[in-house]
C-alpha cells in the first residue's frame, strides 16, 4: 500500500473479535491493536505474539496498564495523567501517546474519535508536558498514535490528520512507528461508491516522502488500524420473519434481529441492507423490526421490500463488523451461532448459539 515504506497493517480487534477471524487475519500477517486486556487475552489466545499487538489503552487502570506492560506489549496512554500513571508503573519503559488532532472524522457524532469534543488523546499543544514526563519517569517515546473516527469514504479528511500527525511526529525524533488509526469506511447501500484506496495511499504516500526527506529515522514503521474494513462485508446476519402486520398504516416485519443483535441502527441510525429471501415480488415500504421491548427497536425504516410472509429468512448485509462484538443478552435474549463459510464454500461452525444456561453463567 506504502511502496519504498515500512508498513504494517492492524487489524482492530473490537470490529470482530471471534478467534477464529482473529486466527485468518493473524496467518494473513496483520497485527492486532487492542482496547482492552480481553482483547489481548483473546489475542494471545488467536496466537497473536506480544509483539504483534499494540494496547492503544483508554482510561486503563493500573492493572490493566501492568497487566500490558508484563506481557511486553506497547502501550499506547491517551492523557497526561495516564502517561504519568504509565511512568509511575514501568520507569525507564517503552511507551506510546495518542495524541489528539484538531478535527476527526465519522459516520456519527458517537464515533468520532478526535478533535475538540471528544475525550480521546492528547492535545498537541501539551507536547512540551509529555516531554517533560517522558524525561521525569526515562521513559522512550517510541510511537505516537491517532485514530480520526470510523468510516471515512473520502481522502481529504484522512489525509488532514495525517498531516497533523507528522507535525506532532516532527517533534519526537528518533520514533519507531507512527500509527494513523482506523476508519477506512465501506459502502453500506447498494450502489454506494468504494473509498479509494488506491487514490488515499499513493496520496499518503507522496506526503511520507516529504515528511521522511527531513526526518532523522528513516526506517520508521507506518501503520494503519482498520477495523471494519477488514470485518464488515464479511458477515451477513441471518434472522427469520416471526410475523408481518399492519399498524396504523405501517407495514412491519417482526424478525428475531432486535437490537441485541445488531446495535448499529438503533445507536447510529445506521443502514444495513436488508434482504428477504424467498419473498413475494409486490415492493412496498415496510419497516423491519426485533422482538426487543423498545419501540426503537427498528433494523430498517420504510424500506422498499418484498412481500414477507412468517418463515422467511431475513437476512442484514455487511454486519461482519460491530455486530455480534456489540451484541448483548437485554432482555435475556440469546446471541447467535456464528458460521465461517471458506472462499471454496466449505464451512463449520466457529461460535455454537448460546442456551439459556448461558444466562446464569456468571450468577453466584
Ligand atoms: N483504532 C482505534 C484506536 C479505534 O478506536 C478504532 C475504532 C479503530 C482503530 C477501528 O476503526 P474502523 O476502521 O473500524 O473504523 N461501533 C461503531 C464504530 C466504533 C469504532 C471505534 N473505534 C460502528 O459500528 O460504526
Amino acid at each position: 500500500m506504502l511502496p519504498g515504506k515500512n508498513f504494517r497493517v492492524s487489524y482492530s480487534a473490537k470490529a470482530n473479535g471471534n478467534i477464529e477471524l482473529l486466527k485468518i487475519v493473524r496467518d494473513e500477517d496483520i497485527d492486532a491493536d487492542a482496547m482492552s486486556p480481553g482483547e489481548i487475552y483473546i489475542l494471545e489466545k488467536a496466537g497473536f505474539t506480544s509483539d504483534r499487538i499494540f494496547f492503544v489503552s483508554n482510561n486503563a487502570s493500573e492493572d490493566e496498564l501492568g497487566y500490558a506492560i508484563e506481557r511486553g506489549i506497547v502501550v499506547s496512554v491517551d492523557s497526561l495523567s495516564q502517561l504519568e500513571l504509565y511512568g509511575r508503573l514501568n520507569p525507564g519503559g517503552d511507551v506510546a501517546v495518542r495524541f489528539n488532532p484538531s478535527a476527526g472524522l465519522g459516520h456519527h457524532d458517537k464515533v468520532v474519535t478526535a478533535g475538540k469534543a471528544t475525550k480521546f488523546g492528547v492535545q498537541t499543544a501539551f507536547v512540551p508536558e509529555v516531554k517533560e514526563l517522558l524525561a521525569l519517569y526515562g521513559l522512550r517515546l517510541v510511537g505516537i498514535n491517532h485514530h480520526l473516527g470510523s468510516l471515512v469514504m473520502t481522502k481529504e479528511p484522512y489525509l488532514a490528520g495525517a498531516a497533523e500527525l507528522l507535525e506532532t511526529a516532527r517533534q519526537f525524533p528518533g520514533l519507531d512507528f507512527i500509527d494513523f488509526g482506523g476508519g477506512f469506511g465501506i459502502p453500506y447501500r447498494e450502489g454506494e461508491a468504494r473509498l479509494d484506496l488506491e487514490d488515499l495511499s499513493c496520496a499518503l504516500n507522496e506526503m511520507l516522502d516529504g515528511f521522511l526527506a527531513e526526518y532523522d529515522n528513516k526506517d520508521v514503521m507506518f501503520r494503519i488500524e482498520p477495523g471494519r474494513y477488514i470485518a464488515a462485508e464479511c458477515g451477513i446476519l441471518l434472522g427469520t420473519v416471526n410475523a408481518v402486520k399492519t399498524n396504523y398504516g405501517k407495514e412491519y416485519v417482526g424478525t428475531d434481529l432486535g437490537f441485541n443483535v445488531l446495535m448499529r441502527p438503533v445507536l447510529y441510525d445506521s443502514y444495513h441492507t436488508i434482504k428477504v429471501a424467498g419473498a413475494g415480488e409486490q415492493a412496498a415500504p415496510r419497516t423491519v423490526v426485533g422482538n426487543i421491548c423498545e419501540s426503537g427497536d427498528i433494523l430498517a425504516k420504510d424500506r422498499k421490500l418484498p412481500l414477507a410472509a412468517e418463515g422467511d429468512v431475513v437476512m442484514a448485509l455487511d454486519a461482519g463488523a460491530y455486530g455480534f462484538s456489540m451484541s448483548s443478552n437485554y432482555n435475556q435474549r440469546l446471541r447467535p451461532a456464528e458460521a465461517l463459510i471458506n472462499a471454496d464454500g466449505t464451512h463449520r461452525l466457529i461460535r455454537r448459539r448460546e442456551t439459556f444456561e448461558d444466562l446464569v453463567r456468571t450468577s453466584v
